[in-house]
């Protein structure tokens, strides 16, 4: 015991030294480092490697311990400093979510582990961004949609919608290239079943960046000052990972405008706090705020006059709906007897989502309830029917 006591400390001492030269002889730090990392790759296979946007580590601590030494707890005082120091001995290591990264300098064997990459396996380089999160704190509000394989090119129509997220994709590639044109901040509005949300979530899998998607109403607290508290954490969680993409989804439920406000005490204090956060993102910073509504005008105008784009998500045209119809019939568990041109015809001023749930879903529950094998027209008027009468007597929103 007293023996491995004795060489650990020789190997910190050894360390120490190797920091001191390492920083004045800076080849020999660099071979020592490709010794000891196994994920480190070789010259020729770094063409084939994306470079890392950032990654986000947690201080893990080592990966043994013995008494006499205390365990240290990290605490950075300069984050740009920080990243230079980290960079410098990690560039050319392959960054995966979920493994470890050792320190080499002055904290032998400390462990980071790789909570994000983007993209993952991504290898880091001179330009990465690393950010290293508290201990207990979690980057609660990103949704990465992984588990679906939407792209940008399934949401049917919204053409000029999507025209400004391949844009956005464009602008956070090489954000340096846009200066003061950056995108900044956009707003998404139309009718309800659009395809807003689903626009958003393509973009996440798209996106080789953070996107934080957050619905507004779980940005509101229990208490006054939590939606502002919120808000200002949504932020600067974006800010910590830049490049990153805001998404603020149903933004009505927090940006209302004055004549609202009064109906609900702390909507004033979020609306401010909203203001704040958004005017505090400095042009070409990294953080693109996207936010959609079915009611633009139930919006604050201040917050509305913020976004220097709105787009409106309309209800499909008749092609359109062919190809939803398409889209949506190739994965049904049920036979359709009915031509896709038929359907496209009955199915007018439906919206994705009705032409989904009110006309395909309930047309098959229909038929399968009584055990036909195939859809059929009857299934689809009744659904048709269904879906008129329901639209005569809408459900009474919050404020009609
Ligand atoms: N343009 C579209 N292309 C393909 N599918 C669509 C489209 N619009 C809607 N859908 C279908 O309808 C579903 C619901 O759409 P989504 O949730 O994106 O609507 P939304 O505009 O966000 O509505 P809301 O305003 O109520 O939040 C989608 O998951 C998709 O299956
Ligand atoms: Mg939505």
């Amino acid at each position: 015991m007293h023996k491995k006591y004795y060489t650990l400390i020789i190997n910190r001492y050894n360390y120490k030294v190797i920091f001191l030269v390492g920083g004045l002889v800076k080849s020999d730090n660099k071979s020592s480092k490709s010794q000891k990392h196994s994920n480190k790759i070789v010259n020729n296979e770094k063409s084939n490697t994306k470079e890392s946007k950032a990654i986000v580590l947690q201080s893990i601590g080592y990966p043994f311990s013995f008494h006499l030494m205390e365990s240290p707890k990290l605490e950075i005082l300069d984050k740009s400093l920080f990243e230079h120091y980290a960079r410098e001995q990690w560039v050319g290591t392959i960054a995966k979510e979920g493994s470890y990264l050792f320190d080499q300098k002055i904290l032998p064997d400390f462990g980071f582990k790789i909570l994000k990459a983007y993209p993952n396996n991504s290898m880091i380089g001179e330009t990465t961004s690393i950010v290293l999160v508290d201990e207990n704190e979690k980057i609660k509000q990103e949704v990465k949609v992984d588990n679906s394989n939407l792209r940008i090119n399934d949401v049917i129509g919204q053409d000029e919608a999507k025209n400004k997220c391949k844009v956005i994709m464009e602008y956070l590639k090489s954000p340096e290239k846009f200066g003061q044109w950056a995108p900044r901040n956009i707003l998404f509005y139309g009718l309800p079943g659009t395809g807003k949300t689903m626009l958003a979530k393509s973009l996440a899998n798209e996106l080789e960046v953070p996107l934080y998607l957050v619905k507004a109403t779980t940005l509101i607290g229990d208490h006054v000052g939590d939606g502002a508290g919120k808000i200002h954490e949504l932020f600067e969680a974006a800010l910590k990972t830049v490049p990153s993409v805001i998404f603020i989804d149903e933004i009505d439920a927090i940006g209302l405008h004055r004549e609202f406000q009064s109906l609900r005490g702390d909507v004033s204090e979020v609306v401010n706090a909203l203001l704040t956060e958004m005017d505090g993102i400095k042009d070409n910073e990294g953080v693109v705020t996207i936010a959609a509504t079915n009611n633009p005008q139930q919006l604050d105008y201040a917050i509305r006059s913020r976004f220097e784009d709105e787009f409106e998500f309309k209800i499909p045209d008749e092609n359109e709906r062919k190809l939803m119809l398409k889209q949506f019939i190739e994965t049904m568990p049920c036979k359709v007897k009915v031509s896709v041109e038929e359907l496209a015809k009955i199915s007018e001023g439906m919206s994705g989502r009705d032409i989904k749930e009110k006309l395909l879903k309930s047309a098959l529950h229909k038929a399968l309830y009584e055990e036909k094998k195939e859809i059929s027209m009857i299934h689809f008027n009744q659904a048709i029917k269904n879906f008129k009468s329901s639209k005569n007597n809408p459900p009474k929103g919050m404020f009609n």
